[in-house]
């Protein structure tokens, strides 16, 4: 779509209410609560008519420029369920947990890492100890955003600095109040949380039928190794990639999708020799950022952080995150790892087999060698990506001059848009419904465009029509009017600019073609 680039944008993402991203993608029926009706499942998600395309066109988008257009990379779709085996060896039965607070008084849990404490100077309780705030957040900053109001309100005068200090890390944690209801002293001590879901493998319900939901999708791609190698005969640096549900019992959640329990990640396992890992992880850092741009995203929306090495997880070497600019602040979309021959090494040693890739071409004499190589991880989210899509996308445009509503556009990619074309008839008398719902039909056939969502839609006035699309970021609308009946042509409305061409309807779909780019 040429135009994009040079539209006036007036929100940036971080300028984005998430509360009306939430209410939109309620109301058109992108996002919806799980189990809504009765009452609701916490950081669970199901996603509409039109959330199901847009999230189905990341990951085709992702799928073809990650494996269709290239030859060094090639699929595969493993089950969730997996031979617990495969958790032990891969550390997370041991290690992925998160450090736990409960309140003893309301019952509430808290992420002891996510929990935050500042003293308020100058304010004492009832024995004459300085007054504790609490609040919860990632980062030191977004926990003194939340903690600023209520402190503000204990000292009934402005605050102009707050310092957190981690809740595991305060002596005197007795003092800290619950973030949620305000009982002093109700925190218990933090104890370690793992995050995977358990469930039982046959009838009988003990702990040797124990096995998890899986949280992450790479250890599927692991386990297939050499399932892969053998079948395809790929030659080094070669990867596996999986697009897939994955399952964590996460602590703290909130910010719609954004941490979810029920998720989808894309994740692409990039095996190389091990000198070249580097190397490998510089290059998919280019090309992981570059998706995101390709897809619209905005170059100011996005930022590369290197890890420290206390972030660092216990399978990584070095580690990236692509992180977005989401309106509570930066962060994570994608993480970008080297995690050397952790994973093979693990899997080889917990399952007996040989986990290796032999190189006819290398090692000393004529029978080459059997090299472990090592892993450059592409893991993205698809709920977080189509999230940023969304937020991104999201803007208003002032009311025009005499009127009150401000324009909602989604300026969304014409790739990922949910409906790629509207057609709109301007009456709905007969031979004008008619010929609309012909010209409709027409393009949704394959020799239109391939696999397009074309809409079609009569009800309401025809402002009201192209504001219901624009807020569903449909790039271009098809008008029928009456002269239609007459010239036969019609009117290819722009979503961004709202400018309006006239082309006859037997070029309707070139035309169209060529706006879209797809
Ligand atoms: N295999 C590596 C791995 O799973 P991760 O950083 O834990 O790494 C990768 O997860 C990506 O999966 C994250 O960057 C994020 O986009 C997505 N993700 C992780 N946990 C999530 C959650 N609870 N809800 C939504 N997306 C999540």
């Amino acid at each position: 779509m040429a135009t994009t680039q040079s539209v006036t944008r007036y929100l940036s993402p971080s300028q984005v209410d998430l509360d009306k991203i939430a209410s939109l993608c309620k109301r058109r029926g992108f996002i919806f609560q799980s189990s809504e009706i009765y009452g609701g499942l916490n950081s669970v998600w199901d996603y509409g008519p039109l959330g199901v395309e847009l999230k189905n066109n990341v990951k085709r988008a992702w799928w073809r420029a990650m494996v269709q257009e290239r030859d060094d990379v090639v699929g595969l779709d493993a089950a969730i369920l997996m031979h617990p085996q495969v958790w032990h060896a891969s550390g997370h039965v041991a290690g992925f947990a998160d450090p736990l607070i409960d309140c003893k008084v309301c019952k509430q849990r808290f992420r002891a890492d996510h929990l935050w404490a500042a003293f308020v100077n100058g304010v004492k309780d009832k024995d004459g100890a300085p007054v504790l705030v609490t609040g919860e957040g990632s980062t030191p900053e977004e926990a003194a955003a939340e903690m600023a109001p209520r402190a503000k309100k204990l000292l009934k005068a402005s605050l102009t600095e707050i310092k957190p200090v981690l809740v595991k890390d305060l002596a005197d944690r007795d003092r800290v109040p619950c973030p949620a209801c305000g009982a002093v002293g109700s925190l218990t001590e933090p104890r370690m949380f793992n995050l995977m879901f358990k469930t039982f493998l046959g009838p009988v319900e003990d702990e040797s039928a124990v096995i998890y939901m899986r949280p992450e999708t790479a250890q599927g791609i692991f386990a297939n190794f050499d399932n892969v190698l053998t079948s395809s005969r790929m030659r080094l640096p070669f990867g596996i990639a999986q697009t897939g549900k994955a399952f964590r019992n996460e602590i703290t959640t909130g910010h719609l999708t954004f941490r979810s329990r029920e998720f989808e990640q894309m994740e692409l396992e990039y095996f190389v020799r091990p000198e070249e890992g580097e190397r490998w992880l510089q290059y998919w850092l280019e090309q992981r950022r570059g998706w995101y741009l390709k897809l619209g995203l905005r170059p100011d929306s996005l930022r590369l952080r290197q890890h420290e090495k206390e972030e660092l997880a216990h399978y990584a070497k070095d580690c990236y995150d692509v992180e977005f600019t989401f309106p509570w602040g930066w962060a994570e979309l994608e993480g970008i790892a080297n995690r050397g021959d952790f994973d093979l090494t693990q899997h080889a040693r917990s399952s007996g087999k040989k986990l290796a890739y032999f190189d006819p071409s290398t090692g000393s004499g004529e029978k080459g060698e059997h090299i472990v190589p090592y892993v450059i991880e592409p893991s993205g989210g698809v709920d977080r990506a189509t999230l940023a899509f969304l937020i991104d996308a999201y803007d208003e445009e002032p009311p025009p001059a005499g009127t009150e509503e401000a324009r909602v556009v989604l300026r969304l990619h014409p790739a990922l848009a949910p409906v790629k074309v509207a057609v709109l008839p301007l009456s709905r008398k007969e031979p004008l419904v008619n010929m609309a719902r012909d010209i409709a039909r027409e393009l949704r056939a394959p020799s239109a465009g391939s696999g397009w969502a074309v809409a079609y839609d009569d009800a309401q006035s025809i402002g009201r029509r192209y504001r219901r699309q624009d807020e569903q970021g449909t790039p271009y609308c098809v008008t029928v009017d009456f002269q239609s009946l007459e010239d036969k042509a019609v009117t290819i409305r722009e979503r961004d600019t709202m400018s309006q061409v006239r082309v006859p309807v037997a070029e309707l779909a070139a035309a169209l073609r060529e706006r879209l780019g797809l």
